[in-house]
């Protein structure tokens, strides 16, 4: 490298190094260090992926509910997951991902997801358990990744957290009935809190101890706060939820700390945790099987969309309208109100 490029070099990584410290927003056409764009890159894919595959414990009731009140909610609940799916894998294009790229790494197993999701949906109580624990963790997750430096992720953050603070509502009002119904129904609400508190809670990632890359990502201000602060802020936001719902949370050690201001709370089973991002959930290989499938099933879909891209193309560089297109350009010259058929 002559001295030239070496000190260009140099200057990039500076300025790019200052903005991130001012708290400003690195855009796509910055110049950014290649391990920024990596880490950025693996972050926002696995959000992608458990935004994804997050519809499934729930989509498993939308046949299913209760009423078709609760049948709409959770329909909208469930196809808001798929949007921010999508809104973020838009925002890992921008880095230079290929999305056809991340869904072959998410289908091999190449690429993770939230351990979580890998837990099943056993009874209608979980979809309330799910929208207030699950959506409560994501939320304490992501309200900081609303400034994160990577300007496409946080303002993409900026909408994702306002509907999952519709989606915890959501869940913790569905409790609320619930609650209020049969003693069969508030028992079925205490066993899907007993299976999905621990499980949440692992939803933060292993204890600082055990995390090397967060010092990196803080610098970086792409993780805002420590995996077990987070933690300690979803159990202080949680425990008084439960007791107003009137549920026991499952940990003999969870008190207040008058000391600390905080409260105290007992350690999920870590082995289980590694064990089921590894690959070895319960539910690990129906969640990717039904990935995969629905992937093979839209095939067809996305080659109709390539072909009708390329039809457009052709007809905008030509001037000419392809038969297909016809009624497409007379709907919109008459005004109507699509654009596409
Ligand atoms: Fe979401
Ligand atoms: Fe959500």
């Amino acid at each position: 490298m002559s001295a030239g490029i070496a000190a260009e070099a140099d200057e990039l990584e500076q300025y790019f190094e200052e903005t991130v410290a001012r708290d400003r927003r690195i855009e796509p056409r910055d110049w950014m260090p290649d391990a920024y764009r990596r880490t950025m890159i693996r972050q926002i894919a696995q959000h992608a992926h458990s935004e994804i595959i997050g519809m499934q414990p729930e989509g498993n009731w939308v046949t299913r509910a209760p009423s078709l009140r609760r049948k709409a909610i959770l329909l909208a609940k469930v196809q808001d997951e798929a949007g921010h799916g999508l809104y973020l894998y838009s925002a890992a294009e921008t880095l230079g991902a290929d999305r056809a790229d991340l869904t072959d790494r998410l289908i091999t197993g190449k690429q993770k997801y939230s351990s979580i999701f890998n837990y099943p949906s056993l009874t209608f109580a979980d979809v309330g358990v799910i929208g207030w624990l699950v959506d409560g963790a994501a939320i304490c997750n992501q309200v900081p990744l609303c400034r994160s430096s990577y300007g496409p992720y946080a303002r993409a953050m900026i909408r994702i957290c306002k509907e999952e603070s519709f989606h915890q509502r959501q869940g913790y009002e569905l409790l609320m009935t619930m609650m209020r119904g049969s003693d069969a129904q508030r028992e079925m609400v205490q066993d899907a809190t007993n299976r999905w508190w621990w499980p949440s809670l692992m939803m933060f990632g292993p204890p600082d101890a055990d995390s090397p890359n967060t010092e990196q990502s803080m610098r970086w201000r792409i993780k805002r706060h420590t995996n077990d602060d987070l933690r300690q802020r979803f159990v202080d936001m949680t425990v008084p939820q439960a007791e107003v719902l009137g549920v026991t949370l499952p940990d003999p050690d969870l008190r207040w700390n008058e000391e600390r201001q905080h409260y105290d709370f007992g350690q999920p089973d870590w082995a289980e945790f590694r064990r089921v991002i590894s690959g070895n959930g319960p539910c690990n290989t129906q969640r990717i099987a039904n990935r995969r499938a629905a992937h093979e099933a839209g095939a067809w879909v996305r080659d109709a969309a390539a072909a009708y891209a390329a039809k457009r193309e052709r007809a905008s560089r030509t001037g000419a309208v392809p038969p297909a297109l016809r009624g497409e350009v007379r709907a919109t010259r008459e005004g109507g109100a699509h654009e596409c058929p």
